[in-house]
């Protein structure tokens, strides 16, 4: 399963084609990713973009944020939805303070303990502020895993599910000797889902995975992923 061509093409695609300058980026403060992943689960980039500004601008440091009142809180979200998420938020930013002393760990598991923190989005914020070689595997991901390995199943069936994170773990680059490398994959495969292997009309004429992919070759972009079983 391991192929260090793969990470490869995404890596040298993302340094080329990929997204450089959103204001999460280019930052280690693992608070400022962190905010950016959760705002991100759920809603667009282009909505974000202001939220987060505002955000940041009265929470600037997880102590801030975990000692504003939650009616504070619950106003800066308003609008953003899904409002959960800035429940979880807050009561992981207390969590922060009362348990790491306002240092987020950089242990993916560590994370995926904390409020609103799955899986996936735990692997981002490690990948994004500590470099740690952790898989992510977000809606979009999985889209591109199905295309490019011709999954013939539902993604969100708990085997298929699990044989993707298999396949995601073995496919991260390594890091040793390679600077830069995670955080390059990591953003990378999120911004090859969202700009290329789109839901519908994917760009495949400009993809990296083009050549491997198994959706392309045979001509069932449309019908991948399969779609949630009634
Ligand atoms: N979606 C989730 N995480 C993201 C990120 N770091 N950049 C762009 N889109 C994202
Ligand atoms: Fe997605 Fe097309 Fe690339 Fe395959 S070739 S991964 S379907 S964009």
């Amino acid at each position: 399963l391991a192929d260090p061509t793969f990470s490869k093409a995404v890596i040298d695609w993302q340094r080329s084609h990929g997204r450089h300058t959103l204001p999460w980026q280019n930052t280690t403060d693992a608070y400022r990713v962190w905010l950016s992943e959760i705002m991100l689960q759920q809603t667009q980039v282009a909505a974000v973009l202001g939220y987060y500004a505002r955000f940041l601008e009265r929470f600037p440091t997880v102590h801030a944020l975990a000692e504003a009142p939650s009616e504070d809180v619950m106003a800066h979200w308003s609008g953003l939805g899904y409002y959960t998420r800035a429940r979880n938020l807050h009561a992981c930013a207390k969590r922060v303070v009362q348990d790491y002393d306002g240092v987020f760990p950089s242990d993916p598991a560590l994370l995926a303990d904390l409020p609103g923190i799955g899986r996936s989005t735990a692997a981002a914020i490690a990948a994004f502020s500590s470099g740690v070689r952790a898989a992510i595997l977000d809606g979009n991901v999985k889209r591109v895993f199905a295309r490019v390995f011709g999954i013939d199943a539902y993604p969100g069936l708990k085997p298929i599910e699990d044989a993707l994170w298999r396949r995601a773990d073995a496919l991260l680059p390594e890091v040793a000797g390679n600077p830069g490398a995670i955080e390059a994959y990591t953003q990378g495969l999120m911004d090859l889902g969202a700009t290329l292997c789109t839901r519908s009309r994917p760009d495949c004429g400009r993809c990296p995975l083009q050549a491997r992919c198994v959706a392309f070759a045979t001509g069932r972009t449309a019908e991948l992923p399969v779609r949630k079983p009634k």
